[in-house]
């Protein structure tokens, strides 16, 4: 079966995370991506966190899957050659340096128009334009600027990051869409155009739920955050919520059996309005089920710790397993908190290719996290990251054509390495 982007072929010009995030759901959708990589170094992430020594790092192999590498010192007169020969028979470009780094280096959007007027430029940068447009950013940056850190933790602790990397793959993800959405209106238009995503703008976007928290905090308090039902007043931005739902049906992180030893022995209970009787029934108060404090949700506002600390005295009696098995048969909404360990052993996201183990010739079998989009016509397979340079030869002489006596003369200016 063919790739959705079957045809398409992607200069792919990205580095660390959040542009390998994105080209590598575009290679797993079947277009060529073709990863320019400087010569000798190549990736930092290829070093960096290294657990095998002179292997390609995890860090690396995992957001690099079904690409192609070549290298190309585009610092280098005739790598820049080579550069603009990619360019001309490329659809899309990502690049993700830091600001300015593309001018610099000869290639502004302009020039890059001229050659390939089809082609699209996707770029990711840290903030868009304004104060901080020429700032170099990391994940956590980001976090921290789009309105994420402030909002997690707890409310007497400090701001928090999260493992979640909304920030790099979040943007990859944005981006993604972005050159997707330009790759069709091109079928209409016939020309390219410039995509951005600045990782403040897409951390902002994902946590769209506390801007709309933020505007109702000018409204009163709100009532879903157990602060609120503790009496603690709110100032004037988005406190941190701890575990408190997100959304209007309050839930909580709450022990299981086990969770003296076990950091992972918890549940997350939501007190879904719809099925509150159920709620009752499973812990066995069923004076709540009619009861004018308990019944309505907005009764249980002014409540939630009293309620989850009774249904906490049940889910402490059982495993997290033995609660999400009850709980759904019941429909009442939960997960258990997994553990990447937990989440590495389980068989059904290898069947469905969200896991995926892969073989590599330096490090041996690794386990990746596949494509999480799935399209029922798309059947691309998760294959290993390429070593550093390891299609070099075959782009320059099968995708530019190039004869043995040019690639002799590109050798020799050192621009491949
Ligand atoms: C991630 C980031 C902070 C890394 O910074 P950095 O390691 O200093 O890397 P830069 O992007 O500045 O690139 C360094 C240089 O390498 C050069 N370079 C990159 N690939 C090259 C190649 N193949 N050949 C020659 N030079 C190359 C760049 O042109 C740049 O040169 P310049 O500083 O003279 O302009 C920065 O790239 C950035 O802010 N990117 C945008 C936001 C982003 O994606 N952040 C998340 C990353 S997960």
């Amino acid at each position: 079966m063919a790739g959705a982007l079957d045809g398409i072929r992607i200069l792919d010009f990205t580095h660390v995370q959040s542009g390998p995030t994105c080209t590598q759901l575009l290679a797993w959708f079947g277009a060529d991506v073709i990863k320019v990589e400087r010569p000798g170094e190549g990736d930092i992430t290829r070093s960096q966190l290294r657990d095998v020594p002179n292997a390609d790092s995890l860090y690396f192999t995992m957001l690099n899957s079904n690409k192609r590498s070549i290298t190309l010192d585009t610092k280098n007169r005739t790598g820049k050659y080579v550069l603009e020969e990619l360019i001309k028979i490329c659809d899309v470009m990502v690049e993700n340096f830091a600001p300015g780094a593309l001018d610099r280096m000869g290639f502004p959007w302009e020039t890059i128009q001229r050659m390939n007027p089809r082609i699209i430029v996707a770029s990711v940068k840290g903030f868009g334009p304004g104060p901080f447009e020429g700032c170099k950013v990391y994940e956590n940056v980001a976090q921290c600027t789009g309105g994420a850190a402030s909002t997690t933790g707890f409310r007497d602790g400090l701001p928090l990051v999260t493992g979640a990397q909304i920030g790099d793959s979040g943007t990859g993800l944005h981006l993604a869409l972005g050159i997707v959405t330009a790759l069709y209106q091109r079928t209409l238009t016939g020309k390219g155009q410039k995509v951005l995503c600045a990782m403040q703008d897409s951390v902002l976007n994902l946590c769209r739920v506390k801007m709309r928290d933020q505007q109702r905090l000018g409204r009163g308090p709100l009532l879903e955050y157990s602060q609120s039902s503790e009496g603690i007043a709110f100032g004037d931005a988005v406190p941190r919520a701890g575990n408190d739902s997100g959304g209007g049906q309050p839930g909580r992180i709450l022990k299981c059996k086990g969770w003296e030893t076990d950091p992972n022995a918890y549940i997350y209970f939501i007190t879904q309005a719809q099925v509150w009787k159920q709620v009752c029934e499973v812990i066995g108060k069923l004076e709540w089920i009619e009861h004018p404090d308990y019944a309505m949700p907005a009764a249980r506002f002014s409540r939630l710790n009293e309620i989850f600390n009774e249904i906490e005295k049940w889910t402490m009696t059982r495993t997290k397993f033995d609660v999400m098995d009850i709980l759904n048969k019941v429909d009442i909404p939960c997960g258990p908190i997994l553990s990447m360990k937990e989440i590495a052993e389980d068989a059904s996201l290898y069947a469905t290719g969200t896991l995926a183990r892969v073989e590599h010739p330096v490090r041996g079998t690794y386990i990746t996290v596949g494509n999480p989009i799935k399209l029922s016509d798309n059947d691309v397979p998760v294959e290993r990251s390429p070593l550093l340079g390891e299609h070099t030869e075959e782009i320059l002489k099968n995708i530019l054509k190039l004869d043995q006596a040019s690639i002799d003369t590109i050798k020799a200016s050192g621009a491949i390495g």
